[in-house]
Order: structure tokens, then C-alpha cells, then sequence
């Protein structure tokens, strides 16, 4: 079986960020989602990945590279404009040949894996088989009608009286009957290729396709607050490990990750908080629930629940909670509300 994970697309709901860095880049416990993604397809005995890339090829191949610090060999295959996950399929057909494959949307995180989906897919070998997630918002999603045995009868994208409440989330398996199904259908009303009418596409022609519910963790990862409650949930598996310097008058409590060459003095840090190679901690008190990049300086602030991206600085500043703050952004107090703030970002204050 081989991989092709999407990572692509225009990020829209991560602005400013996807303005200058590509979304599945963002840092999750301090590890960007993609890599999260081919860990996770890696732990499936995947070896042979494909990833689409957008305009924002130069970002992810300097840290990606040929995949093999992840022991597996990445072939990059350029998509011009988001034109749906479909036309991914008809792009990476040569990438693909004649083997199974599965596709994975490279902002979707199920840090559990799915292995017995895989598995399961393998053994049985149907034409397709979906992954779908019980949700109690179906109207915002694709949505699956199964059968009795978990066949699909029909997708339905965004339902205005949904049948079903189980959602098609970022993991998609298929066998090379998925290629006349992406070449058969016309872009929807978008001007997209969707897979989902794909999908739909083989069900009508009568072939087995099945769904398999995921019972794990599972978030995209494409909003502000997916990427923070992800992240929530990942530090809640952290393991303390100081590998930085922590001075004497510092409280370390909970699980506390300090990297090579992270200072932290006379600081108050509440676990699970991870701080990045090379950060500076002073006088401050971060977490629970908190990753603090690279290279950070972080004077008199105080952060839960939020993550800093690499180079970020916040002095003077407590209360934080819930941010995300960029690379190299600069975050300061003041006696008054002052702001510079670009393009589409979200900036609150507390009245
Ligand atoms: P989406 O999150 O659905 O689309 P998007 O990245 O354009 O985000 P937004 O809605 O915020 O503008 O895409 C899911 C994943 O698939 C994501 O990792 C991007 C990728 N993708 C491609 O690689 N090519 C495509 O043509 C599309 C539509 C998405």
C-alpha cells in the first residue's frame, strides 16, 4: 500500500498564519501536524508517500526532506490551485500505479492511529473504504448512510436533515477502482472535484464500499481552536524531561518538558507545558496546557493554554489565554490598549 497525503489547499480558516507559513506546519505539542500525519502512516508499514503540495513546496521539503528521518520515501507532486481532493487522485496517478493506497488530508490528526482500519481494509480488500467519526453537528459535514454492515448506501455533503451523524473525516482507503471514479465526475458547484461524489460515484456503480468508525481522538486541525484543543489533548501524554537549565527559584510541577539549551528562571511552570530548544523563561508562569516554541523569549508573562510558534517574544504581559502568536511576533504590555494587527487576524482584550 502506498500514502498520499494532501497538503495543499489555501488554509482560508487559519489566516493570518497560512498567510506566511503553510497550515500543516503549525506545531502541535511542538511537532508540526505533518509530521504528526507520516508518523502515524509510517506506524502503518507505509513507506512510499506522496504529498501534494501547493505554492508552499519550499516550505514543507526543507522540513520534510526525502522522508527518510522518518523512514520513508517522500515523492512531492505540485498541484497548482486547490481544485478539491479529488483532482489529487488524478494528479498522483503515475505516483499511485496500480497499488491500494491511502489518503490522508495532512491537517487531520488521529494521534491513536488506524492501524485496524488498515488492517481491516487489507484483509477484505473492498473498492473503498471511508473512515467516518460519530458527530453531533452533521449539517457541517460529509455525511455516510450505511447499512446493516457497515456498507455505504450514500454520502450526502452537508445534510440539511441528516440520516446519519457520522462524519467522513481525513483517512481514505482505496484500491486503484478510485481512478475512473475521479476521472467520471465533473467539479461541483465550487469548482471543485470532490471525493466525496467520487465515492459516490462507485457506490452508484455498485461497488463495495464500506465505512469504519473511528472511536480515537480525532481533529482537523484547520481552525485557531482545533489547534489548540489538539494540542491540549496531545500534552496530556507528555512526559517531563529537562534537558535545558532550570535555576533554583523556579516550580516545576506536572509534566514539564524544558529542550536542550531552554532557560527557565525564577519561572512558575504548571505541566504539561512543553518549552522549545534555545527558549529564555523569566519571571513567569506558563501552563497548564501550553507549547512554547523555539528560540522564544518569554519576560514577566503569563500563558495557559495556548501555543507560541518558533522565535515569538512576550514580556510584561499575563492573562493569556487561548492565543496562538506567531513566528518572530512580538507580544509587549502596555498601560493602554495598543495594537498592530495585520490582515484577517482575531485579536481579543479582555474588557
Ligand atoms: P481543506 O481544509 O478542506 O481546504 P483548505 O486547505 O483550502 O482550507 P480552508 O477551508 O481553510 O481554506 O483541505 C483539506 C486538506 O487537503 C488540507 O491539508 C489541504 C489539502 N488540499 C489539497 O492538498 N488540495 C486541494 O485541492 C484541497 C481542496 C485541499
Amino acid at each position: 500500500m502506498k500514502a498520499l497525503v494532501l497538503s495543499g489547499g489555501s488554509g482560508t480558516r487559519l489566516r493570518p498564519f497560512s498567510y506566511s507559513m503553510p497550515k500543516q506546519l503549525i506545531p502541535i505539542a511542538n511537532k508540526p501536524v505533518l509530521e504528526h500525519v507520516l508518523e502515524n502512516i509510517r506506524d502503518l508499514g507505509v513507506t512510499e508517500i506522496g504529498i501534494i503540495v501547493g505554492d508552499r513546496i519550499h516550505e514543507i521539503a526543507p522540513v520534510l526532506g526525502d522522508g527518510s528521518r522518518f523512514g520513508v520515501r517522500i515523492t512531492y507532486i505540485p498541484q497548482d490551485k486547490p481544485r478539491g481532493l479529488a483532482h489529487t487522485v488524478v494528479l498522483a496517478r503515475e505516483f499511485l500505479g496500480d497499488d491500494d493506497f491511502v489518503m490522508y488530508l495532512g491537517d487531520n490528526m488521529l494521534p491513536e492511529g488506524v492501524a485496524d482500519i488498515a488492517a481491516e481494509f487489507t484483509a477484505e480488500r473492498p473498492d473503498a473504504q471511508v473512515v467516518v467519526y460519530k458527530v453531533p453537528n452533521p449539517t457541517a459535514f460529509g455525511v455516510a448512510e450505511l447499512g446493516p454492515d457497515g456498507e455505504v448506501l450514500r454520502l450526502v455533503e452537508k445534510p440539511k436533515e441528516p440520516k446519519s451523524d457520522l462524519a467522513l473525516i481525513g483517512v481514505y482507503f482505496f484500491t486503484p477502482a478510485i481512478h475512473q471514479a475521479v476521472a467520471s465526475i465533473a467539479p461541483s458547484a465550487r469548482g471543485e472535484l470532490e471525493i466525496t461524489d467520487a465515492i459516490q460515484w462507485l457506490v452508484t456503480q455498485g461497488a463495495d464500499v464500506r465505512a469504519r468508525e473511528y472511536a480515537g481522538y480525532w481533529k482537523d486541525t484547520g481552525k485557531v481552536e482545533d489547534v489548540l484543543e489538539c494540542n491540549r489533548h496531545l500534552l496530556e501524554d507528555l512526559t517531563a524531561e529537562v534537558a535545558g537549565e532550570v535555576d533554583e527559584a523556579s516550580v516545576l510541577t506536572g509534566a514539564v518538558v524544558v529542550e536542550a539549551g531552554a532557560r527557565v528562571v525564577r519561572s512558575r511552570i504548571e505541566g504539561p507545558v512543553v518549552i522549545g530548544a534555545g527558549t529564555v523563561v523569566e519571571d513567569s508562569h506558563l501552563g497548564p496546557h501550553t507549547a512554547i516554541g523555539r528560540d522564544n523569549v518569554l519576560r514577566r508573562a503569563g500563558l495557559t493554554y495556548s501555543i507560541t510558534l518558533d522565535g515569538a517574544e512576550v514580556s510584561d504581559v499575563r492573562g493569556l489565554h487561548g492565543s496562538l502568536i506567531g513566528r518572530q511576533a512580538v507580544v509587549g504590555g502596555s498601560a493602554q490598549h495598543r495594537l498592530v494587527v495585520g490582515d484577517h487576524t482575531r485579536v481579543e482584550v479582555a474588557a
